[in-house]
């Protein structure tokens, strides 16, 4: 099924899933907010990475080197030390090359130009071929040529040197007859700017360039700086990960597709130190690892793909770099990253270690040549990191748009078919009509497993219109199951329960209904 967009948007919107920051204000371009419903399935995807990658360590599993996987979490300020940023290579590097138009004043990023430039051209030889058949259905054509340029403009963000190396390729000529994709004019180009992704803020109230600091572009960097502190607090030694989840920002040039490219956004990002010899293993063992979490919360089949990067994409401190993408309707049939799990060598920790003077080497007692007692006498090295580093909400989004479901056979076609992990509405409870004492037994079983559910999402309870209705209306919300009170629970103590996939009902008793849904759960 093609899902559309603008449907999931409309859904979202409508049923409190996510909603356009500053909506009564005009909006802000790149930032959402998340309602009631976006609030609880958002928690619910972080509670999932959290209990199965730090609290598990990835859900038991033995890592490569035969132990249990030891992963402990840390919760870093969203602004430091601006020398952070300096030694993570963000102050200098963390640019997107960028094109000015002198006449309007409208900025684009260089790669994106190539883009405009094809879509330029394609528009004239439409127009010439529409002229030379004369035909109308040339219309149907140019809009199929703008849907696939569209997709390709969504997935260029990986092709953004290789493009930009073109554009400045480009002779003075040429670069002259692109026209501004907004204005249409000629010749009013800049060259490429690097104009920087960080948001820039002062710390203090004298507001001066000695107290510039920056709202983090990644959560990362602060588990770097907190190496050294968590060795020293804790007793947990290499190989063990540093998670973190939290809010990073990006003031991106074109925020784009709903909540995928966001100005603020929130990363779920484990650093795993291991010994350099160890490391190509560790690597391997993430990257098959989350791409099999993403897989466990539904985002099976052909939607999920993992995509290990060319020699040539790589940065020049990684061996080995992997993304897991996801085919979102805006990308289709191409894909857009959703994790990226990256062999990142010992680069951060010696950037930091460079900058800040600290000693950041870790002591590491079970390795090293063997001392006269048969025992090793130790190493001191800086470990190699392998980061899996997430998006929240891009996870979110990728749940949003594999739930989003069709069934025009059904009187309300809309369905979220969330995983029951994901699912913000775990329940609902009907009382079949408001009378004949079916409103106080709804109750009683809404008050007991309310309790049970706890806070893995809402269980809801209504009596306004039909029952049909109200059905609709727990679909739209993605919940799983609804338990209907009717005439016969009055007499032989059984309840319908309502499957939202299927729309199929069964009848069990009313004593079976919180065990038989925390079962199905899994909670
Ligand atoms: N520490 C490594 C790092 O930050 P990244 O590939 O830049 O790597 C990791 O970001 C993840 O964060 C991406 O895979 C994506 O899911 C998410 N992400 C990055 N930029 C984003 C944006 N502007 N809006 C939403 N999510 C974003």
């Amino acid at each position: 099924m093609d899902k559309s967009m603008d449907d999931i948007m409309a859904l979202c919107k409508r049923r409190g899933f996510v909603y356009q920051a500053s909506e009564i204000y005009g909006g802000i371009n790149g930032f959402w907010d998340y309602g009631p419903l976006g609030a609880q399935l958002k928690k619910n995807l972080r509670d999932a990475w959290w209990n199965d990658v730090v609290m598990t360590g990835c859900n038991g599993q033995m890592g490569p080197d035969g132990n249990p996987v030891r992963i402990v979490p840390v919760d870093t300020c969203i602004i430091q030390n601006p020398k952070v940023w300096e030694a993570s290579g963000h102050v200098g590097g963390f640019n997107d090359p960028m094109v000015d138009c002198r006449a309007c004043k409208a900025r684009f990023r260089a790669d994106h130009l190539l883009v405009y430039a094809l879509r330029d051209l394609l528009d004239e030889s439409h127009q010439q071929t529409a002229a030379w058949l004369g035909v109308g259905t040339i219309d149907e054509v140019k809009e199929q040529h703008r849907k696939q340029i569209d997709k390709f403009t969504a997935s260029v963000g990986g092709q953004l040197v290789e493009n930009t190396a073109q554009f400045v390729k480009l002779s003075d000529e040429d670069k002259a007859s692109l026209g501004c994709p907004n204005c249409g004019q000629k010749g009013q180009l800049t060259e490429p700017r690097a104009f920087n992704l960080m948001f820039k803020t002062y710390v203090g109230a004298t507001a001066n360039e000695d107290d510039i600091a920056y709202l983090r572009p990644e959560t990362a960097q602060g588990i770097f700086i907190n190496f050294k502190n968590v060795v020293d607090s804790t007793r947990i030694g290499v190989p063990f990960g540093i998670a973190q989840t939290g809010k990073s920002f990006r003031n991106e040039v074109t925020p784009r597709n709903f909540t995928f490219r966001s100005r603020e956004f929130e990363q779920m990002e484990v650093e795993f130190f291991c010994h350099d010899d160890d490391s190509q293993a560790w690597y391997e063992f993430w990257r098959d690892w989350r791409m099999q979490w993403w897989q466990s919360l539904g985002l099976a089949g052909e939607n999920l793909v993992l995509r290990e990067h060319e020699q040539d994409e790589l940065s020049h401190y990684s061996t080995a770099t992997s993304d897991i993408e996801y085919r979102f309707p805006f990308t289709a049939p191409g894909f857009g990253e959703l994790e990226g799990v990256a062999h990142r060598g010992c680069y951060d920790l010696t950037q930091h270690k460079e900058h800040s003077k600290a000693k950041l080497e870790y002591f590491d007692p079970k390795r090293g040549e063997l001392a006269k007692n048969g025992q090793p006498k130790g190493e001191h090295y800086l470990p190699t990191v392998i980061e899996p580093s997430a998006g929240l909400d891009r996870g979110v989004l990728a749940a949003l748009c594999e739930a989003y479901t069709r069934d025009e056979s059904r009187p309300s076609p809309e369905i979220m078919q969330f995983h029951p992990r994901l699912a913000p509405i775990k329940a609902a409870v009907f009382p079949l009509v408001n009378k004949d004492g079916m409103p106080e037994v709804a109750a009683k079983l809404f008050a007991d497993i309310r309790t049970r559910v706890g806070s893995s999402g809402f269980v809801e309870t209504d009596a306004k219109q039909s029952i049909g209705k109200r059905y609709a209306r727990m679909d739209e919300g993605g919940c799983p199951f609804c338990f209907t009170i009717d005439g016969e629970t009055l007499t032989d103590q059984t309840v319908t329960v309502r499957d939202r996939d299927t729309g199929s009902q069964e009848r069990i008793g009313i004593d079976r209904v919180p065990g038989y849904l925390c079962e199905k759960l899994g909670v």
